[in-house]
């Protein structure tokens, strides 16, 4: 299987969604208004992970000045721990890092194990917690990494 990395176009905002949907539960889950917004913040760009042309997952990023911030990161369950998140990452790390950015941040369920477990595998670190920050009153940990 080979997989394949792409900036998300506009026609692609039906996938994505429906992928986010896939990923997280009802309370959490961006509704389309919220992921619209989301695609259009400052420096927001997207890459897909396709295999053998089936979006399958992809990273949203943001970044103003030397700051750089994950909004969401998305594998498709049954395409889990088989790299795609990690290869997603490498990619929009080094697009940040092209941009300028030294140091990136993101938020995370604190209940979300295998998100955080992932996260400490790539170097990022919890720097607080946000008390109910999600829909519901969950609480995030804020967690960041610098980057050259
Ligand atoms: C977090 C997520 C993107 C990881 O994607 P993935 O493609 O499975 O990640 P990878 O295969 O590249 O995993 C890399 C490493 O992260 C760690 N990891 C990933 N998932 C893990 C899990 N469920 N349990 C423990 N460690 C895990 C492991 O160290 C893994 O390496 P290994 O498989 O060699 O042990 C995916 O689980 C996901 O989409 N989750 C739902 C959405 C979500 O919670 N996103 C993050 C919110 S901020």
């Amino acid at each position: 299987m080979k997989l394949t990395l792409r900036t998300s176009t506009p026609e692609d905002f039906e996938t994505l969604y429906e992928i986010d949907q896939a990923c997280y539960e009802p309370a959490i889950a961006y509704s389309k208004r919220e992921f619209r917004n989301y695609l259009r913040f400052p420096g927001a760009e997207c890459v897909i992970a396709e295999e053998n042309g089936k979006a399958i997952g992809f990273c949203l990023t943001a970044h103003q000045q030397a700051r750089g911030y994950i909004i969401t990161i998305d594998v498709l369950e049954k395409f889990r721990r088989r790299g795609v998140g990690t290869a997603l990452l490498s990619e929009v790390e080094r697009r940040l890092a092209a941009h300028g950015v030294n140091e990136i941040g993101l938020e995370t369920a604190t209940g979300n194990e295998s998100a955080i477990a992932f996260w400490q595998r790539h170097g990022y670190r919890t720097r607080g917690v946000w008390k109910g920050y999600y829909p519901g009153g969950r609480d995030a940990f804020s967690m960041t990494k610098p980057i050259t």
